[in-house]
C-alpha cells in the first residue's frame, strides 16, 4: 500500500466492554504476577532478574545493569497504572522469569494530543528465549492497558520490527578515556567505540576524546523551584516535532529533580532559565572480567 493511501487515525474502533477480563493463558508451571515498584522485595526481584537477563550486546560480552534506585525511579512514574508492571513467575519457586511494564503518557501526534500506553522494559529469562513468551507478555500488557480505555501504545526497539513511525540515532562519546581503556584493553576495541580511522594510535584516540574546557555563565544544578520553567522551556522546544511527549508538572518533577546516582539536571540561568540539560546513568558490566563502566544518557 502506498503511504498516501494510509488513512491517519485509529486502526480500528475497540470497545472497552469487549476486552477480555481475565489474563491470557500461560504455559503450564508458570503464573502471572503484578509487581509493585514501591515494594522493596519486588524491586530486589526485578533488579536480580534484569541484572542477569536484560539487554546484552551481540556476543553477550556486555550487559546493561540497572541499580535498584534507578529501577524505583523509572518504575514509579506518576502515570504508572497499578497493574501495568506485569511479571511471569515459575509457579513453584516464584522465580521471576519474564517482565513487561508500561505507563500512560500524553503524546501529541501532528498536534493531536492522545493518551497512550508507553512500554518500558521487556525481558525474558535467557533459558526461556525463543519460546514465544514475548507475544504473550505483550498481549497481556495490551489487555491491561485497554481495560483503562487506552487503545494506542508506543514502544521502542533496537531491532527492526514493522512498521516504525520514528527512527532514533544514538550518538556516543567517551568522557573518561583511561577508564574505558581499562574495560576495553585493546586498541581495536577502543577504535570501534570511537569509530575512527582504523589506523589511529591510542594517543590520537585519547586526544580526540579530550573534553573542552568550558565555563558557562549561570550554569547550576536544578532545584525543585525550577520545574515549571523547565517544563515550559522543554514543551516549547518539543513543539517542532511531529510526535512528542507533553511534560506535565508532575511528570517533570519526577523525571528531572536530581537523585544521586540516578538522574542529574542542570540549568543555565540568565534572567530566567534559558537552557536545560538532564541525564540519567546506567552501568554496563563485562561478563568475563566483571569490570563496569557507566554511560550517561541525555534526556
Ligand atoms: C527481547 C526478548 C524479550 C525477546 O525474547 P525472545 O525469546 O527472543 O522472543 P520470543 O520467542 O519470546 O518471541 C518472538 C516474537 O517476539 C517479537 N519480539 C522480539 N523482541 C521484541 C521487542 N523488543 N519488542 C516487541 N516484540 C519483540 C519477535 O518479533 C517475535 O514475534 P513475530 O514472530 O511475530 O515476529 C528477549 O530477547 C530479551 O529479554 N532480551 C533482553 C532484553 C531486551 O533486549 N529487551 C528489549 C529491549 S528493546
Amino acid at each position: 500500500m502506498q503511504e498516501k493511501d494510509i488513512k491517519e487515525g485509529e486502526i480500528m474502533k475497540i470497545k472497552t466492554e469487549d476486552i477480555r477480563k481475565t489474563p491470557y493463558m500461560l504455559p503450564e508451571r508458570f503464573e502471572w504476577c503484578t509487581l509493585d515498584p514501591h515494594n522493596d522485595e519486588d524491586i530486589s526481584a526485578i533488579h536480580e532478574f534484569m541484572k542477569n537477563h536484560y539487554f546484552e550486546n551481540p556476543g553477550n560480552l556486555l550487559r546493561m545493569y540497572y541499580s535498584k534506585n534507578f529501577l524505583k525511579w523509572i518504575l514509579t512514574l506518576p502515570n504508572e497504572s497499578k497493574d501495568w508492571l506485569v511479571g511471569v513467575k515459575v509457579e513453584k519457586s516464584k522465580l521471576l522469569v519474564g517482565m513487561i511494564n508500561g505507563f500512560s503518557s500524553n503524546i501529541s501526534i501532528k498536534g493531536k494530543m492522545m493518551k497512550m500506553g508507553v512500554v518500558g522494559f521487556l525481558c525474558v529469562h535467557t533459558k526461556l528465549r525463543k519460546k514465544r513468551l514475548t507475544p504473550v507478555l505483550i498481549k497481556e500488557l495490551k489487555r491491561r492497558i485497554a481495560l483503562n480505555n487506552i487503545h494506542q501504545a508506543a514502544y521502542n526497539v533496537y531491532k527492526f520490527l514493522p512498521t516504525p513511525i520514528c527512527v532514533a540515532k544514538w550518538w556516543q562519546r567517551i568522557i573518561n578515556f583511561k577508564k574505558m581503556h581499562e574495560v576495553f584493553p585493546t586498541a581495536e576495541a577502543m577504535r570501534n567505540l570511537i569509530s575512527s580511522d582504523p589506523k589511529s594510535s591510542l594517543k590520537v584516540l585519547e586526544k580526540a576524546c579530550k573534553l573542552p574546557n568550558v565555563n558557562i555563565k549561570g550554569f547550576r544544578k536544578m532545584t525543585n523551584d525550577d520545574v515549571n520553567e523547565i517544563n515550559k522551556l522543554l514543551n516549547n522546544y518539543l513543539q517542532k516535532y511531529t510526535i512528542r511527549l507533553n511534560f506535565t508538572e508532575e511528570m517533570g518533577r519526577h523525571m528531572f529533580i536530581p537523585r544521586e546516582g540516578v538522574i542529574e539536571s542542570y540549568v543555565v540561568e540568565d534572567r530566567g532559565i534559558t537552557d536545560f540539560i538532564s541525564f540519567f546513568t546506567i552501568s554496563y558490566r563485562m561478563s568475563g572480567t566483571g569490570l563496569e563502566y557507566k554511560v550517561i544518557y541525555y534526556i
